[in-house]
């Protein structure tokens, strides 16, 4: 049995930041923003947490699906920025849906979280373990940059995509194949320094920024495009997928330099790599199911379509989704 996606939502919240606005307090400028990373603008979350943000496109989807709160066995909360510690942001979910038959997890593979996410959803609904997966991605990142560091606060954005994932009729559509790698040896290049058991908060670490995303951005930069452009090749090889076979690479999110070497070392042209980059940033967990929104949305994907999903983040953690796309839009 194979699992696929049978309904797709997202929410990005209203108040929108354009890189003029970093300006206005920080060195830099919209040019350099630009020019470096593809943003143009992000948006941010002025009240409430990452699930506030999830409950209303879980909602939509369940409204694409005909089907109720209580028809959710389980629910994965992909993110880095959970409402707390504990309980699960997926409880958080399940309580304010009403979810009531719904059980669920938190999976912190930060920018991956949805790669991994999908693959592991795929495999419950295929092995019987769970019918559906309601699977969320979503990040508040606004809540963990450090707004005075201009090398990582302006790359990123907040928002949430969501997906219910179900057992597919037909074995040829939904998630065909994955590649997924991680190396904890590049875990000192993006990280969260403090906050954890290993270093709880204190006054020094609140005095130090340490609760705020660091990165080593060039280290990553090196290490995102030739991991995320060598997978993705891998898993074209992988199933003899040409690149006239395949209708989207859907990238994350975090560099437009990034995508355009994934692209290229899969030889895609421009016009079949989904790009949001520019209105949202790198919105995390959250890249890739909105992208897949908007393309839904906008009656983009045909069933039938291969779709390539690629990701790369903090972990390090990366990988590759083949899946032949199912949803009908103008059904
Ligand atoms: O999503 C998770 C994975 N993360 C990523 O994939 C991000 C990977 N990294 C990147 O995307 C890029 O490394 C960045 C966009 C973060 C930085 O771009 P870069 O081309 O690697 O720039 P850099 O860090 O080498 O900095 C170049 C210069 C530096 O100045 P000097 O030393 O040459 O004088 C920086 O201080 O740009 C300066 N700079 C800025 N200037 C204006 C850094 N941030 C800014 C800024 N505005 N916001």
């Amino acid at each position: 049995m194979r699992a696929h996606i049978t309904a797709v939502a997202h929410y990005v919240p209203p108040d929108v930041f354009d890189n003029n606005w970093f300006a206005s307090f920080l060195d830099t400028n919209d040019e350099w923003i630009r020019e470096r990373t593809g943003i143009v603008e992000r948006r941010f979350l002025r009240e409430g947490g990452t699930s506030d943000m999830i409950v209303p496109a879980a909602t939509q989807v369940l409204a694409q699906r005909g089907l109720t709160p209580a028809d959710i066995e389980c629910i994965i909360v992909c993110t880095v920025t959970p409402d707390q510690f504990f309980p699960s942001t997926a409880a958080n979910v399940q309580r304010k849906l009403g979810a009531v038959n719904a059980w669920g997890f938190d999976l912190n593979a930060a920018c991956s979280g949805f790669v991994y996410g999908l693959w592991v959803a795929s495999k419950l609904v295929e092995s019987g373990g769970a019918k559906n997966v309601l699977l969320c991605g979503a990040d508040k990142m606004s809540s963990i940059i450090n707004f005075s560091d201009r090398a990582t606060c302006v790359l990123f954005g907040d928002g949430a995509g969501v997906v219910l994932v179900e057992p597919s009729p037909d074995e040829s559509l939904g998630i065909q194949d994955a590649i997924i790698r991680m190396d904890g040896e590049g875990g000192k290049y993006l990280y969260m320094p403090a906050g954890g058991s290993l270093r709880p908060p204190s006054h020094d670490t609140v005095a130090n920024k340490e609760h705020y995303v660091f990165q080593d951005g060039q280290t990553v930069f090196k290490a995102a495009v030739v991991g995320m452009a060598e997978v993705s090749a891998e898993i074209m090889e992988q199933n003899n997928l040409a690149p006239e076979d395949i209708a989207w690479l859907v990238p994350h999110q975090a560099n437009l330099r990034i995508i355009d070497a994934t692209a290229r070392r899969m030889g895609l042209s421009k016009d079949k790599v989904m790009v949001n980059i520019d209105r949202y940033g790198n919105t995390t967990a959250a890249t890739i199911p909105i992208c897949l929104s908007e393309l839904h949305q906008q009656n983009k994907l045909k069933p039938g379509d291969n779709v390539i999903l690629a990701s790369f983040g903090a972990g390090y953690t990366w990988g590759s989704l083949w899946l032949r796309w199912s949803l009908d839009h103008s059904a």
